[in-house]
């Protein structure tokens, strides 16, 4: 049974013929739209600084939505519905004048919603002449990462906006929060008191979160350069799912609730010193290699590329929190480009019972693991010791999974795209999944020093081979503590 009400609303997309509005964002909407959870009188309004007939660009998106849209889900009813919701306005979103017409065709909707499909730099003049042409006081506005490059920068935009925002109104995009397994984390820990007695240092030995793309940088080398694996992927997804893993339980759902718990998470991250970093962080950069049985080019090789760059492509690093409930327990990040797979999966490792009563032999088998797997095949695994059977087996133990894959379960219900979550969740003005001013700049706070820590040490990335799970020293870091990543082949 729903149990959302759907409200009407006039989302205004800044950055419509974009990469990630072609690909991401009208695909949501078209999805939101069949799924019957846009209101007969929502109005798109698409807005780029494209000249020429609106035509021709309405065309441009729906020619990408096709393409981006599974074919099956294309119903030409909701097609009609969808078209007839578009429109488009060409402007400079740097000049007062050319809100006028905006202000003309959106005048007395509320709410507007205003999402920045933009770099960053952009987001002051937008916000600045919203409030000038009097947009401002009825408008949502989404905001997409990566806020800033730093804390000092990150500052700046976010004191941008809210000159003219209230926080209660600005949405900051960090889409795996959109994922429905990474939603699925605050069910598991929150809706089973099984876990939450267990759920700490004296029943935890370590976490690991890895984050694996199997793409290379393709034609994104100028803006990936500029950032890096740290700040385009540490700072913000693994960041975010490290606090839902480990954050206390919040009062309530409510948005500033699971906020403030968050927040306490990423104050208690132990700063890594220049003097840790050796042992704590790897850097890495893709070589040439290869990816599904082809030879791909290393990160210098690729197109536009600068071969003297030394930004990282890989990072693996261990945090530690300082709390009463993480004390000892080992966070392990990782995450890469061209890795020989595409996936996200945290797994939480328990510790040994305190008496063993198996055959010594076994002690190194036995470990219980649960593993949340956030893409591909989404769904959860907790892997337990049984007996082997069989009248010859005695008392051997071996381990298997209790598993739950979300797709085969749940068999009718497609899995929603994190964007359709997102958008829904600001049309309803909800704003549990998106993330506070304090929340992205402790985050920045804790990766400044990082990236303090390897200009001061001079520390150049290790390659490693396209395809690979990274550098050698990566595996150096885990198995330095006795331990090794769970599932490398
Ligand atoms: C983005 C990063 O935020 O997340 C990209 O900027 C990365 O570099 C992407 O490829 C990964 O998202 P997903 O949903 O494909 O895991």
């Amino acid at each position: 049974m729903p149990v959302i009400t759907v409200k009407p609303c006039t989302f205004v997309l800044f950055g419509a013929l974009g990469d990630l509005a072609l690909r991401k964002l009208f695909p949501a909407l078209y999805q939101l739209d069949r799924a019957g959870l846009l209101h007969a009188s929502t109005r798109i309004v698409a807005l780029a600084r494209e000249k020429g007939e609106a035509g021709t660009h309405l065309a441009t998106i729906e020619a990408t939505l096709l393409r981006y849209v599974p074919a099956a889900d294309i119903e030409p009813t909701v097609l009609q519905r969808f078209r007839a919701r578009l429109s488009y306005l060409s402007m400079d979103f740097f000049t007062a004048g050319d809100y006028a017409p905006l202000a003309e065709q959106v005048a007395g909707t509320d709410p507007l919603i205003a999402y920045f499909a933009t770099p960053a730099s952009v987001y002051g003049a937008i916000c600045e002449n919203l409030a000038a042409v009097g947009l401002a006081e009825q408008s949502r506005v989404v905001l997409e990462k990566p806020i800033g490059h730093d804390l000092a920068s990150s500052r700046e935009v976010n004191e941008a906006v809210a000159r003219y925002f209230p926080e209660s109104r600005i949405y900051r995009i960090d889409h795996y929060l959109g994922k429905e397994t990474v939603q699925n984390l605050i069910a598991l820990r929150f809706a089973n008191s099984l876990f939450e007695t267990q759920w700490n240092q004296h029943h935890i030995s370590h976490v690991e979160i890895t984050v694996a793309e199997k793409v290379g940088i393709e034609g994104r080398w100028g803006y990936f350069d500029q950032a890096g694996q740290l700040r385009d992927m540490i700072q913000n997804h693994l960041l975010q799912l490290l606090c839902l893993i480990a954050m206390d339980p919040p009062s309530d759902l409510s948005a500033d609730s699971i906020r403030d718990e968050k927040v306490k998470v990423l104050k208690a991250l132990a700063p890594i010193t220049a003097e840790q970093f050796g042992r704590q962080v790897v850097r890495g950069q893709y070589a040439t290699g290869s990816s599904d049985g082809k030879p791909v080019p290393g990160y210098l090789e690729e197109e536009n590329a600068n071969p003297h760059s030394d930004t990282e492509t890989f990072v693996a690093l261990r945090a530690d929190i300082r709390n009463w409930r993480w004390s000892g327990v080992p966070f392990y990040l990782r995450t890469g480009k061209r890795m020989p797979q595409k996936l996200s999966q945290i797994v939480i490792h328990f510790k040994e019972s305190s008496h063993y009563i198996f055959a010594p032999e076994q002690r190194p088998l036995v470990s219980n693991r649960l593993i949340i797997r956030l893409q591909p095949d989404e769904g959860i695994s907790l892997q337990v010791m049984t007996k082997d059977q069989g009248l010859d087996k005695g008392m051997h133990l071996r381990s298997g999974p209790l598993q739950l894959n979300f797709s085969e379960t749940y068999k009718s219900t497609r899995i929603p795209d994190a964007y359709e979550r997102l958008v829904l969740e600001v049309m309803q003005g909800n704003q549990y999944l998106f993330v506070r001013k304090d929340e992205v700049e402790h985050a920045w706070l804790w990766c400044d020093q990082l990236i303090a820590g390897w200009t001061q040490l001079g520390d150049s990335p290790k390659p490693y081979t396209a395809g690979s799970w990274g550098p050698m020293a990566s595996m150096a870091l885990i198995t330095r503590d006795g331990r090794s990543w769970y599932g490398d082949l």
